[in-house]
């Protein structure tokens, strides 16, 4: 996750970049995804349903399972090969997250399904941020929150069928190697 060079690709990361990635993430990236982890506990309301949009190798919700037995989770990847790992990550838990291969484009959730949607570093790499913007705000309950974790260059200024709340600089474990942005929208109903 420290590393970016794979934004040039765009897009899924599929195959032996998946593996490297799902390596990577489980052995380096454990205390960024406990930070972030943690600030999404301290927002999502009691038995939240939430979705983390290209939630590669599952890692943040593994986090967000410990911390929050109560959430209901649910996690959608461009790549099938993700969503393969993801699988095998949170195999384990107690209550199985709803785990699908989509593009944030086209969510294959109802409207209002989640009360929370969030992302990690994962939105800079969607081909039509507007559109998944839109279907965000579509699966949000009105009043909803989107909580979206990214480099500085992501695409924030295309959410908005959603109302921004926040833009902030987050403090993490990696900051020195991965300066991060906490964006913070509002589904407007
Ligand atoms: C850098 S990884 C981040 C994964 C995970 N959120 C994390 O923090 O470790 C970016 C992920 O976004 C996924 N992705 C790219 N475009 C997407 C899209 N349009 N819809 C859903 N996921 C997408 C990629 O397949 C990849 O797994």
């Amino acid at each position: 996750m420290p590393h970016d060079h794979h934004h040039r690709h765009g897009g899924a990361i599929e195959g032996r970049h998946s593996d490297r990635y799902n390596r990577f993430a489980r052995l380096f990236a454990k205390a960024q995804y406990r930070r972030i982890a943690a600030d999404i506990a301290s927002a999502a309301p009691q038995d939240a349903a939430v979705l983390d949009v290209g939630t590669g190798p599952g890692l943040l919700l593994r986090n967000l399972a410990d911390l929050r037995p109560d959430l209901r989770l649910a996690g959608v990847d461009l790549a099938a090969d993700m969503v393969a790992h993801a699988e095998r990550n949170l195999a384990d838990l107690p209550a199985r997250p709803d785990l699908r291969a989509a593009d944030v484009a086209a969510l294959p959730f109802e409207d209002g399904a989640f009360d929370l949607v969030v992302s990690t570093y994962s939105s800079h790499h969607w081909s039509d941020p507007e559109t998944g913007g839109a279907e965000i705000a579509r699966v949000l309950r009105p009043a909803g929150r989107f909580l979206n974790y990214d480099f500085p260059r992501a695409p924030f200024d295309a959410f908005d069928d959603l109302t921004e709340t926040g833009r902030t600089a987050f403090r993490t474990p990696w900051t020195l190697f991965m300066k991060t942005i906490r964006f913070e929208a509002v589904d407007p109903g």
